[in-house]
Parts: structure tokens; C-alpha cells; sequence
């Protein structure tokens, strides 16, 4: 299974101090040296991290494949068309949400998705729709004719650290759900569940499939048993045990973790 490591991260940690330190850019080579595919970025609206120059510096220089994140606004579309990185992952945004925190509304926003699409694949970039693991985001973008789908783990995410975390906080989206333990082991089943028959349709209409948010060190062997995902994309997590290990072995530890 692939990796694709987000390094959107290292521009937060620059972005505390409105510095040039530390330069996401130095990442590309440590990630290639450590057994990473893909460098993974997001160009959000309000550039809260990485901001064009960043973009366009890091699809430059990168020695693997990058994959921009972004959103369906006609003028976000225009500037990753420019750039030309090797894929396009459409994200929702809300101005308000600390991080992604749902799939694309696929059925809603059709028309406006259908001419990012395009648009995209008329400048050799490939698409993926980053949406919900259910039947029917998988139908619309199959319909759409999008290259890739890559499935939200989140709420996977979120119930596996609540389930097995003693920590007194884990999430800032699971605090509030207070359930008991017990009702913990379905949700989580169901969750893991939705994943399973998500990745195993997409795939049987011949879509490529991806998935990612909120995977860690802990989390990620279910994903990788799901043998119809091929990537995964991974951010918090690795630039956050960076810390403390050098991002060379918190890469390399997660490739060793995608291996089937
Ligand atoms: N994939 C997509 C489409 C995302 O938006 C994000 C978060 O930016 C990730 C993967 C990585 O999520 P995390 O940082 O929780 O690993």
C-alpha cells in the first residue's frame, strides 16, 4: 500500500511564528528517503498554512508525486491547473473547521465538481473526490467519471481513539458524543464496516481508491488489511511523532506499518 505523506503541518509549526522556519520544502527529500510515495499538500481558501509559493515551490522540487488538496472554487481550480502537480484531491471547506472535517457533498455540488473535473483533466491532472465511505458519494463520482475517490476515515478515527485511548481528552469532535463504552464496539464496527464495503464497491467500478484523515500509528492495521484501498494519506500523525523521532523515522515507521 502506498503513503503519501501530508506536510501540511510543518507550515502550521511556521505559520505560529510568521517565519521561514521550518521550510516545508526541506521534507520532500526526507520523505522520498524514507519510503514515502507521495507528498500530500492542502491550499486552503484562507492559506492558513501552505500558501502558493509553498505550492508551487514543493510541485517544482518534489522528487515523488504530489497531490494538492483543494477546494471547488473556480479560482482555487485556476491556480492548481497552473501549477500542475500530479493529482487534485477536491476537499468541502468551512473557513470555521480547525481540519477536513467531512467528505464533498458529491450529489449536491455535481455541476460545480463535473467542471473542476474537467478543467483539471484538460491540464493532465488527475482527480480525486475526497467523500464519505457510502454507496451513493461512490455512484456520483463513478458518474462524474473522477480517476480516484479517497475515503474520509475520520469517523473510524474518532471512535478508535475513543474506544481504546485512556487519555481524559482525545478529540475535540468525540469529546462531546460522552458514550458508553459499550455502544463504543458497534459504532466502531460499523464505522470500520462502511469502509470495507466503500473501498471494495468504488473499486468494482473500477475506480482507484484512497482514504485518509485521522490515521495514526495505532489506527492504521484494519486500513491496510482492506485490500482494495492502494493509498494512504497521512499528516497529523507522522509530523507529530516527528517531534520526537526526526521525520526520516516517523516516515519510514508508517511505511513499515502500510506494508501487507
Ligand atoms: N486526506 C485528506 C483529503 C485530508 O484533507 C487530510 C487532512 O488535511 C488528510 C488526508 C490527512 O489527515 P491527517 O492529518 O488527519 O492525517
Amino acid at each position: 500500500m502506498t503513503l503519501g505523506v501530508n506536510i501540511d503541518h510543518i507550515a502550521v509549526l511556521r505559520e505560529a511564528r510568521k517565519i521561514n522556519d521550518p521550510d516545508p520544502l526541506m521534507a520532500l527529500a526526507i520523505c522520498a528517503q524514507s519510503g514515502a510515495d507521495q507528498i500530500t499538500i492542502h491550499l486552503r481558501e484562507d492559506r492558513r498554512h501552505i500558501h502558493d509559493e509553498d505550492a508551487r515551490r514543493i510541485v517544482a522540487a518534489s522528487p515523488l508525486p504530489v497531490n494538492l488538496e483543494c477546494a471547488i472554487e473556480p479560482s482555487i481550480i485556476d491556480i492548481v491547473c497552473a501549477l500542475r502537480p500530479h493529482r487534485a484531491t477536491l476537499v468541502p471547506e468551512k473557513r470555521e473547521e480547525v481540519t477536513t472535517e467531512g467528505g464533498l457533498d458529491v450529489t449536491g455540488n455535481y455541476q460545480s465538481i463535473l467542471n473542476a473535473i474537467t478543467k483539471l483533466n484538460e491540464h493532465e491532472i488527475e482527480v480525486s473526490l475526497f467523500i464519505d465511505p457510502t454507496r451513493e458519494a461512490i455512484e456520483a463520482s463513478e458518474r462524474l467519471g473522477v480517476q480516484w475517490v479517497e475515503l474520509h476515515t475520520g469517523s473510524y478515527a474518532n471512535l478508535y481513539a475513543m474506544r481504546h485511548s485512556a487519555l481524559p481528552h482525545t478529540h475535540h469532535a468525540i469529546k462531546s458524543l460522552n458514550l458508553p463504552r459499550r455502544d463504543l464496539d458497534n459504532l466502531l464496527e460499523n464505522a470500520y464496516g462502511a469502509l470495507v464495503d466503500a473501498a471494495n464497491y468504488a473499486r468494482s467500478l473500477g475506480l482507484k481508491v484512497a482514504a485518509g484523515h485521522g490515521l495514526n500509528y495505532q489506527n492504521i492495521s484494519p486500513i491496510v488489511n482492506i485490500d482494495t484501498i492502494e493509498e494512504l494519506n497521512i499528516g497529523q500523525s507522522i509530523i507529530a511523532r516527528s517531534v520526537f523521532t526526526g521525520l526520516a523515522t516517523a516516515v519510514s515507521d508508517m511505511k513499515a506499518l502500510c506494508q501487507r
